[in-house]
C-alpha cells in the first residue's frame, strides 16, 4: 500500500523512525519517504545510510505549525513519532512536554487535514494509560486529540489512528544499553528501582510492523494495543548479568510497579482481535462508521469482559530468562 505514496516520519531521526525508513525501503518503492526533526546532526548522519532517491530530509519542529504545514503537501501517510519521552525529563520541564507532545499533536493534525492527507497514525505508549506522570499525561491528550481529529475531519478524507505499545527493547535511553554499559565499565552491581516490577516488552521490528499493517486496518479512530509479552526486571538483569549482585535502589519519581495497556475503565469499549486490542472511541463520530468490532480488513473482534484490565502483571505471556538472553543479543548486535 505504500508503492508509488508519500509517507512523512515526524521523528523520523528516533529509534522508531530510523527502523521504519529501513523496513518500507526494504518492502516498497515510495515515490517520496519524508523525515522531520529538528537536529541537523542526526538528519546528516542518518543520510550517510539512508540515501535513497526516495528520501527527503526536512529540518522542522512540531511546534511550528507553518513548517509542518509545508512539509505536508501531496504526502499520503504520516506517521507522528516525534515526542519528548523521558519521564523524569518532562517531571522537571513540564512545559517543553506539553509544547511538543500536546500542541505539536494539534499542529499534525491540522497540517493533515488542511493537505488532505489519507492516514496518520500516531504512536502513544502504555504510560499515557491511566497516566501518573506528566509523560504519559501529554502522550494521553495527544491520543485524545488524534481520535477526536476523526471528528473533525468533515469533508477531509483524513483518518486518524493511535497506536500504543510498551517498552521497546533497546530502544534510546532505554534499559538495556544502561545496564549494557554498566556491565561494560565493570559495575559491581546492576541497579533495580523494585524487586517487584513489570514490563511489557517488544522489538523495534515488532513495533514497525504492528503500525505498518494497522495502516490497512484503521477506520479511524482506533488506539490499537498489540498483544506482547512481559518481562520481570529482575529477569532481565539476570539474563544480562547472571552473576552480578542486583540493588533496589526504590521505585523513580513519576514510575509505576506495572504498566497497564487497556484500562479496566475503557473495557466497555475495548474489542479483542487475535493478537491485538482496540480501544474504540469513547465519543461517536457523526459522519463515520462507528462499528469497530470489525476492522478495515473484514476481521472480526468481540467486547471484552466488562471491567477487564490489560496490564503487564496479569498478562499471560511473560518472557523466561532464557527468551530475554537470545533477544537482548540480538538487539545489542544491531
Ligand atoms: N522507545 C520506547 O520504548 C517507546 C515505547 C512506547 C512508545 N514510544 C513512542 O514512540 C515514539 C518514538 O519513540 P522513539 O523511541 O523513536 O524516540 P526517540 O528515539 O527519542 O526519537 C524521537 C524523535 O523525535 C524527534 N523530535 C523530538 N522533539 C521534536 C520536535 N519538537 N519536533 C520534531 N521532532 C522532534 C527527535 O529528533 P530531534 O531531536 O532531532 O528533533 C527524534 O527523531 C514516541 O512518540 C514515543 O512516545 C516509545
Amino acid at each position: 500500500m505504500f508503492n508509488d505514496k508519500t509517507i512523512l516520519v515526524t521523528g523520523g531521526t528516533g529509534s522508531f523512525g530510523k527502523r521504519f525508513i529501513q523496513m518500507v525501503l526494504e518492502r516498497y518503492q515510495p515515490a517520496r519517504l519524508i523525515v522531520y526533526s529538528r537536529d541537523e546532526l542526526k538528519q546528516f548522519e542518518m543520510q550517510q545510510h539512508f540515501n535513497h532517491p526516495c528520501m527527503r530530509y526536512f529540518i522542522g519542529d512540531v511546534r511550528d505549525g507553518e513548517r509542518l504545514d509545508m512539509a505536508m503537501h501531496g504526502v499520503n501517510f504520516v506517521v507522528h513519532a516525534a515526542a519528548l519521552k523521558q519521564v523524569p525529563a518532562a517531571e522537571y520541564n513540564p512545559m517543553e512536554c506539553i509544547k511538543t507532545n500536546i500542541y505539536g499533536a494539534e499542529n499534525v493534525i491540522k497540517a493533515a487535514l488542511n493537505n488532505g492527507v489519507e492516514k496518520v497514525i500516531a504512536l502513544s505508549t502504555d504510560k499515557a494509560a491511566n497516566p501518573v506522570n506528566l509523560y504519559g499525561a501529554t502522550k494521553l491528550c495527544s491520543d485524545k486529540l488524534f481520535v477526536a481529529a476523526n471528528n473533525m475531519a468533515g469533508r477531509h478524507p483524513t483518518i486518524f489512528s493511535v497506536v500504543r505499545y510498551g517498552n521497546v527493547v533497546g530502544s534510546r535511553g532505554s534499559v538495556v544499553p544502561f545496564f549494557d554499559r554498566l556491565i561494560k565499565e565493570g559495575a559491581s552491581r546492576l541497579p533495580i528501582t523494585h524487586g517487584e516490577m513489570t514490563r511489557f516488552w517488544l522489538t523495534l521490528q515488532q513495533g514497525v510492523e504492528f503500525v505498518l499493517t494497522n495502516f490497512a486496518r484503521m477506520k479511524g479512530g482506533e488506539v490499537f494495543v498489540p498483544k506482547i509479552p512481559s518481562v520481570r526486571i529482575t529477569d532481565l538483569a539476570s539474563a544480562m548479568a547472571p552473576d552480578l549482585p542486583q540493588e533496589i535502589i526504590g521505585i523513580r519519581p513519576g514510575e509505576k510497579l506495572h504498566e497497564v495497556m487497556c484500562p479496566a475503565d475503557d473495557s466497555y469499549h475495548t474489542y479483542e482481535f487475535k493478537d491485538y486490542y482496540v480501544i474504540a472511541p469513547s465519543i461517536t463520530f457523526t459522519s463515520r462508521n462507528n462499528d469497530f468490532a470489525i476492522n478495515a480488513l473484514g476481521e472480526q473482534a468481540t467486547l471484552v469482559e466488562p471491567g477487564f484490565e490489560y496490564n503487564s502483571l496479569n498478562n499471560r505471556d511473560f518472557l523466561s530468562i532464557e527468551a530475554l538472553k537470545t533477544m537482548n543479543q540480538q538487539v545489542l548486535a544491531e
